[in-house]
């Protein structure tokens, strides 16, 4: 594990895991650290009581996909069907989603998907300042286990999020942001709920997910 991963752990206040026994070889560890280190993010996601949305759930919808993953793909907070399954993105969005990344699959690969919040809001309703702050953390250890190459935030409250901004969606789609908050470049988009709402809108997600490419060296 080089200096800088492990500093950011110990500022995000995540303890590496030592061997005192046989020594492992650098790949195990690195593959060791990595592994407890996301079952401790589940594990504190599984008991987080920091909001109130931890009276209304069902599950702690964490992440799902390959944690060696080089794209995290970032959305709003669990719907329904998501907080009856304890997975992101499975209810109708969630196919839309799976559909448009499978056009892409090639340049991505498999992503890693997560929510802004890990709990459903009541109803559906937009994520409220003290659910996302409260959240921010989980979400901030995810980023650093994954270290992705490049991050597809769908919607408003994920783009806000992790750009540190309120601007309208229209003006933060359409451009690769090397300002995150967390230094990887972002790609906003529409979020696959509103393409549902609004299908014309789909070629303009197309576009962010050709700019998107770019992040991962083609530029066709
Ligand atoms: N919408 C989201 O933002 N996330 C989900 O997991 C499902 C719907």
């Amino acid at each position: 594990m080089s200096n800088y991963k492990e500093q950011i752990l110990k500022e995000i206040g995540i303890p590496l895991w030592r061997t005192r026994g046989k020594e492992l070889s650098g790949v195990e560890r690195e593959v060791s650290e990595k592994f407890e280190c996301w079952d401790k993010v589940t594990e504190d996601a599984n008991v987080c009581e920091s909001c109130p949305l931890h009276l209304t759930r069902n599950s702690v919808v964490v992440g799902k996909g390959s944690k060696e993953a080089e794209l995290l793909i970032v959305g709003e907070a669990p719907g329904a069907e998501e907080d009856k399954q304890g997975l992101p993105f499975v209810g109708k969005a969630g196919i839309l989603l799976d559909q448009m990344m499978l056009s892409c699959s090639e340049y991505f690969g498999e992503a890693y998907v997560v929510n802004v919040i890990k709990c459903r809001p009541p109803g559906n309703r937009t994520p409220e300042k003290i659910e996302i702050d409260s959240c921010f953390g989980l979400l901030l250890r995810q980023i650093r286990l994954l270290s992705p190459k490049g991050i597809l935030a769908l919607g408003r409250t994920a783009a806000h999020t992790l750009l540190k901004s309120d601007a309208p969606l229209s003006n933060l789609r359409g451009k690769v942001h090397y300002d995150s908050i967390v230094e990887i470049p972002v790609v906003v988009t529409y979020h696959p709920a509103y393409l549902l709402r609004s299908p014309q809108e789909k070629v303009k997600s197309w576009e962010d997910l050709n700019l998107l490419k770019t992040i991962f060296g083609d530029v066709n």
